[in-house]
């Protein structure tokens, strides 16, 4: 019988992360002056246990108990054997998925929510502020808080807030707060509003507004945490690579061929590939391809360059693929995937040629989305059907030149609150938005007069 499922005993979860800036040490964050940041300046945002980690040149870092605890609710997540989307595209190709919709809040944020929460209550913070896009991460903080007790507000991106009015819902279940960006509670937030009071947001401004936000608190018991692109998150969400790695070969398979992501920040392709990545730069030989939409192609059109983390220039500069800072995406519905910036972690992988980034309209990714629910069964959530489209289309290369190749994509999310998404793709209303050539242009000229990486 084909068993489409492959478990992981619950004694098999890894107890250490892997740290990809031991083997391939990112450039380093600068400060106002230029110079790179002493970490203490990054106190007021972060406790000092997550700023060690950010900076740490560690290998393996020990995943603490307690924390283990809280993700064995749901982890191991199942890697699954895609045969019914194998058997419809009539591929030679043995398509597997990892599985991280299972989470509670139905995607892998829970992973570095859960640690990140946890190291923040360990050095005596009592509530963290974050941005959200699609809502995902804001539940997923929202989710981790409550389990170990710190309040969590959250600032949403205006355009995701209207779309997903529920994901609202499940914050405040869980007890968060949940108001929709840019808004008025910070400088930021007005800002913006009083030179476009219809801003429909983004995950820059958001991110300003949350640190504003968190820096600000008088009694300075507040920390901000970030659901992407910063080492220390990449790092947690190395449990999925970790896991796919030893359930690959439950399934006989010696590696795989291509490893496929959606790539908003970074943090759920790289913690499915980072782990890879390692073998990579030993000699084996994998494609490694993050995936994102052609209206915000940060990895494909966008240079390496130092940049600010968020619009207002409230963050240190990273070295990174960046459409520059003060871009405000198209407003397609993979609210998740419309960040200006990129992993520093991915983005120097794929400057040395490790990764082989790729886009796609959202139209197409729809279209893989619909066929991925009809024949696997799963609705995926917009983002996720980013990396469907990709593994779709390697699918279709092997079955051309009847290569048995094994593909392995991250599945990040459910889409059961993303439904409007769908609805307006099954009404014709969406279109694909290809980044006009002078858009990008005049965006990028935030970058001119920033420090250059080497
Ligand atoms: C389901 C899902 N997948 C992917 C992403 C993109 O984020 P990242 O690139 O950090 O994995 C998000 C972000 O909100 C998400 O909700």
């Amino acid at each position: 019988m084909d068993t489409p499922r492959i478990d992981l005993p619950i004694s098999e979860i890894p107890r250490q992360w892997y740290n990809l800036a031991a083997d391939l040490p990112p450039a380093p964050p600068l400060g106002p002056d230029g110079k790179p940041i002493d970490p203490a300046a990054l106190a007021a945002v972060f406790p000092e246990n997550l700023i060690e980690q950010e900076v740490s040149s560690q290998r393996w870092i020990d995943i603490p108990e307690e924390i283990l605890e809280i993700l064995l609710r749901w982890r191991p997540t199942p890697l699954r054997r895609a045969y019914a989307l194998e058997r419809h595209l009539g591929t030679p190709a043995r398509i597997y998925y990892k599985d991280e919709s299972v989470s509670p809040a139905g995607s892998h944020k829970p992973n570095t929510a859960v640690a990140q929460a946890w190291y923040n209550k360990q050095a005596g913070i009592k509530r963290l502020t974050t941005e959200t896009g699609a809502g995902q991460w804001g539940s997923a903080l929202s989710y981790a808080c409550a389990q170990v007790g710190l309040g969590c507000k959250v600032f949403m991106v205006r355009v995701s807030f209207e779309q997903k009015p529920f994901r609202k819902v499940m914050m405040q279940t869980w007890g968060g707060q949940c108001i929709p960006s840019p808004s008025r509670e910070t400088e930021a937030g007005r800002a913006i509003l009083e030179k476009d009071p219809n801003s429909p947001g983004s995950l820059g401004i958001a991110i300003s507004e949350a640190v504003e936000s968190a820096v600000s608190d008088p009694l300075g018991e507040t920390r901000y945490a970030l659901g992407s692109v910063l080492n220390h998150v990449l790092l947690h969400q190395t449990v999925i690579g970790l896991e796919a790695k030893q359930q690959l070969a439950l399934a006989g398979e010696s590696k795989p061929d291509v490893i496929i992501g959606c790539a908003g920040g970074g943090s759920n392709f790289a913690g499915l590939a980072n782990p890879y990545v390692a073998d990579v730069l030993d000699g084996e030989e994998i494609e490694i391809v993050p995936v994102e939409p052609e209206a915000c192609p940060t990895l494909t059109r966008a240079p390496y360059a130092y940049d600010f983390g968020d619009v207002a220039g409230m963050t240190p500069l990273l070295a990174m693929h960046t459409l520059g800072h003060t871009f405000v995406p198209p407003t397609i519905h993979a609210g998740g995937l419309r960040y200006h910036g990129m992993a520093p972690l991915v983005s120097a992988a794929v400057k040395a040629g490790i990764m082989q980034p790729r886009a796609y309209g959202q139209l197409e990714c729809y279209e893989a989305a619909v066929t991925f629910a009809r024949t696997e069964g799963i609705i995926c959530a917009p983002e996720t059907s980013h990396a469907i489209a990709a593994a779709m289309e390697e699918a279709r290369k092997a079955k051309e030149s009847g290569e048995p190749r094994v593909i392995l994509f991250s599945f990040s999310g459910h889409g059961l609150l993303d439904l409007a998404g769908y609805e307006a793709y099954f009404a014709g209303a969406l279109e694909n938005y290809p980044l006009p050539e002078e858009v990008l242009a005049r965006s990028l000229a935030v970058l001119e007069h920033l420090p250059k990486p080497e």
